[in-house]
């Protein structure tokens, strides 16, 4: 038994993400349901600090974890650079 199993369909709420229609499951913030819909497993705070979390709604950069989740949200996400980047290396060293 997974977690999904446990969920009835008034548990999710739609959005669109990157393009794709998906259900997540109701939390207070969008990146709580994107962690919990097992849709974003990168590292992050939760709380407003690491910036793991930077997306797009509507033309504006946002951080996930301050955005209210509400049905028919459209996201983008924002591709972090890979670790071994070098120019990600580089900003890192200024
Ligand atoms: S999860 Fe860290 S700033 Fe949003």
């Amino acid at each position: 038994m997974t977690w999904r199993s446990l969920l009835t369909p008034a548990d999710l709420v739609p959005i669109t993400l990157d393009g794709a229609e998906v259900a997540v499951p109701q939390a207070a913030t969008l990146a709580a349901a994107l962690v919990a819909a097992g849709l974003d497993a990168r590292p992050r705070c939760l709380i407003g600090t690491c910036q793991q979390c930077r997306m797009v709604i509507e033309g504006r950069e946002v951080r996930a974890c301050r955005v209210a989740l509400t049905a028919g949200l459209a996201v983008r996400t924002i591709v972090a650079p890979a670790p071994d980047d070098s120019r990600a290396s580089a900003d890192r060293n200024r």
